[in-house]
């Protein structure tokens, strides 16, 4: 296992539902501070870390966001079940019969997502899809008393998937939960460490945010915080190269390169940033893909319009089985993301940026 390897396996086996991203934030800390100058966290726990000195403008954010789909305790049955509030965009279908860990003030505690067994069921219903306000999780507790008291469970406490990262078949595709959106986080960790050595000329903030599965609500006030001239925002993409998914619905595929978002329900990148982003990788032979989808929401919206706006791009890496306990994407495509967008950060000089900025 290599250096980019164990991180991706901290990253993602690291827990961090929407609002509780501390041990995330603690893997980048711990990563940014032998490379950065500066760091900081905003009021809803977003950190900002800033390679070398503030050398003013353009100042680049590149942005990734630490926390992952999960879910909340809603509250305790007096029986001991535990009824949950999801975090984030769920298939009801994802949430059944799997491992959950409920992050407490005591310590993990691991549960089930219980399924009722079909030897009990009509045929009628074992063709029904089971709904997500039906579900429970299995803690092992005998009462409500019992979950509270002796396992520390309270109303509020974050769930988390419990899963682990795997290589499959011993080769480049990785299997995990959270590469949403602890691929970005990977891609700047490693882009810092690439360019700390290698000043650009611009100051380049990477920001890791909070909340992002609930409403990009960090990147709102860290975008705030750092003012950028220019925003990249680094996040996993939708792959749609298996069964079921078709070139309508997503046009990436898995060991293909990194994909430019050209369309989500959030936003839209300025095109001159994507021109920039093709002409480079042209340059460098960096195989690149396009994606148009009509869903998905990331970052990149709230750091587009801080303040007076700023031009911003998505750059994502293909990931198959999005907000599930396991999902999978290709070594390749990471290698890739990375030296794209090292090369692109090289280019954004006062100049260039200046003129991606202007609208006349
Ligand atoms: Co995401």
């Amino acid at each position: 296992m290599d250096n980019i390897e164990s991180l991706l396996e901290e990253l993602t086996n690291a827990d961090g539902p929407s609002g509780f991203e501390g041990p995330v934030r603690s893997i980048m800390q711990r990563e940014f501070s032998p490379l950065c100058s500066h760091m900081e966290t905003d009021g809803m726990g977003s950190l900002m870390a800033r390679l070398g000195e503030d050398d003013g403008p353009p100042r680049i954010m590149m942005a990734a966001h630490m926390d992952e789909v999960g879910l909340m305790v809603k509250f305790v049955t007096a029986e001991g079940y535990v009824r949950f509030q999801p975090l984030g965009g769920w298939l009801d279908q994802a949430l059944i019969n799997q491992r959950w860990v409920i992050l407490t003030r005591n310590g993990p505690v691991q549960g089930v997502s219980g399924i009722k067994t079909p030897h009990v069921m009509t045929t009628e219903a074992r063709n029904q899809v089971f709904k997500r306000d039906q579900m429970f999780i299995d803690v092992g507790a005998d009462s409500l008393e019992d979950a509270e008291e002796r396992l520390g469970i309270r109303p509020g406490d974050p769930i988390t998937p419990d899963s682990r990262f795997t290589i499959l078949s011993g080769g480049s595709l990785y299997m995990a939960k959270a590469w949403d959106d602890r691929i970005g986080l990977a891609v700047m960790v490693e882009v810092m460490r690439r360019l700390k050595n290698l000043p650009p000329p611009n100051t380049l903030y990477a920001v890791s945010t909070t909340q992002e599965e609930v409403g990009l609500r960090g990147a709102h006030t860290s975008s705030y915080r750092v003012e950028p001239d220019i925003g990249i925002n680094l996040e996993a993409g939708v792959a749609g190269d298996y069964p079921g998914i078709s070139q309508e619905e997503s046009q990436e595929r898995v060991g293909k390169g990194p994909a430019i978002f050209l369309h989500d329900t959030s936003m839209m990148p300025n095109l001159k940033l994507r021109d920039l982003f093709i002409d480079v990788a042209k340059e460098k032979e960096i195989p690149i893909q396009f994606d148009v989808l009509n869903g998905y929401g990331e970052d990149g919206a709230e750091i587009q319009r801080s303040r007076g706006g700023a031009p911003t791009i998505n750059i994502a890496v293909p990931t198959r089985y999005l907000h599930s306990h396991y999902g999978v994407i290709s070594r390749q495509d990471f290698d890739h993301t990375l030296e794209l967008i090292v090369a692109v950060i090289q280019r954004l000089d006062a100049a260039t940026v200046h003129d991606l900025k202007s609208f006349d």
